[in-house]
């Protein structure tokens, strides 16, 4: 079939790319690398071309999507782009009013607290979001041989923004509705999942390499309200793009007790934070997964010597994994402070220190 030919054929430029290569555990000729949050504020092109359009407004401008995507993989040579979007964009999408106030997040005008609120949480079409389609195709056509990832909030990360109205430290909204009114959070998440699914499905048709589900604050939950009450979903989610046999990455920040299960949910490669070494997160996460992290972003802030011996040992840990399947990585995103260059250097090290 034609329409399904067209996506893969896209793909096939970068599918022996490190990057794919190590999340399928194949051989590489060195460990890939790239970076959360990669595009933004840490470069000065990004804020030159940022200026008077709002973050939200960016995302619907294909050529705007492209070129911010592109200016981390031209300057620092990483082994991946990440599609610039935000996870609350297929929110937005489907008509729920969301802003992202700079240095907040991600802000909700009515917060989603009752059953009558998820009924404003209807399913997303492909033809919600015409400029997701048409930045990913113009990606995939310039990018070539290098990856694009593709992404979405997963189920409890999104429904921490939804029902606090915005970022929040301890998700006590969140957890009450989830502790308290298990059959509303079923279905909240349930919903969740469907949109999330379709978000990704539309950036995976019009050719991403790989997806990645960001449950960023899911950390702050235990493992057994984790499988009880978020991996039904989330699962769900991972089931749904199974067919298209792209990896599949699941990241959190503070997961050290989640990692086995967070893989169990259906990941082909784990994120791991910089909390647990990734040879203790191998054992965690069992055999036949791939890891992605898990330096420190802070240790960017040092100097150049402590960069690199921080980086040897996030790489030793990794030979835990045998010679393929880590996906180098911070162990959360790049922070708006940092400096481009360190990052710049930082991939050239991984190539030189993993040449095989
Ligand atoms: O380079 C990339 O990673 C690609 C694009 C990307 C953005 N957001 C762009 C963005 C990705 C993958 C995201 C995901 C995202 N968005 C997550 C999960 C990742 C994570 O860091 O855990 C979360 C939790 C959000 C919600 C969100 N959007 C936050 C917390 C913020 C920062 C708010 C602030 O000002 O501190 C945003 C805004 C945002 N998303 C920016 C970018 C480049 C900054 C916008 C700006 O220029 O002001």
């Amino acid at each position: 079939e034609t329409t399904a030919a067209q996506p893969s054929a896209r793909r096939s430029a970068a599918h022996d790319s490190a990057f794919l290569r190590a999340c399928r555990h194949e051989p590489v000729p060195h460990t890939p690398v790239w970076f959360m949050r990669q595009a933004g504020r840490s470069l000065p092109e990004y804020h030159k071309v940022r200026e008077g359009v709002s973050m939200l407004d960016s995302c619907l401008r294909p050529e705007l999507v492209k070129e911010i995507t592109l200016q981390p993989v031209r300057r620092h040579k990483v082994d991946a782009a990440i599609f610039y979007s935000d996870i609350v964009v297929p929110l937005k999408a489907i008509g729920i009013d969301v802003e992202i106030k700079p240095g907040v997040g991600p802000v909700i005008a009515d917060p989603i607290r009752t059953a009558a609120d998820l009924q404003r949480l209807r399913p997303l079409e492909p033809d919600d979001v015409p400029y997701i389609t048409e930045a990913v195709g113009l990606l995939v056509d310039e990018l070539g041989s290098t990856p694009l990832i593709g992404f979405a909030g997963a189920p409890f990360t999104l429904a921490s923004y939804l029902v606090e109205g915005g970022p929040s430290k301890g998700h006590e909204r969140t957890k009450a509705l989830m502790y308290g009114q298990p059959e509303l959070w079923a279905e909240l998440v349930d919903r969740l999942a469907v949109i999330t699914s379709g978000f990704l499905k539309v950036q995976i048709e019009a050719g991403v390499s790989a997806v990645q589900l960001f449950d960023s604050w899911v950390g702050s939950l235990a493992p057994d309200d984790y499988r009880r009450s978020v991996m039904p979903a989330s699962a769900k989610v991972f089931e749904s793009v199974a067919g298209y046999g792209l990896p599949r990455i699941h990241f959190g920040v503070g997961t050290g007790e989640l990692l086995g299960l967070m893989g169990e949910a259906g990941a082909d490669v784990v994120g791991v934070d910089w909390r647990v070494p990734l040879h203790e997160a191998a054992r965690r996460v069992g055999p036949g997964k791939a890891l992605q992290g898990n330096l420190d972003p802070a240790v960017l802030f040092a100097p150049t010597s402590v960069v690199e011996t921080k980086a040897r040992e996030v790489l030793h840990a990794a030979s835990a994994l045998g010679t393929s399947g880590h996906v180098f990585n911070l162990g959360h995103g790049v922070s708006p402070g940092m400096d481009p260059d360190a990052l710049s250097r930082l991939v050239a090290f991984v190539h030189e220190a993993s040449a095989r």
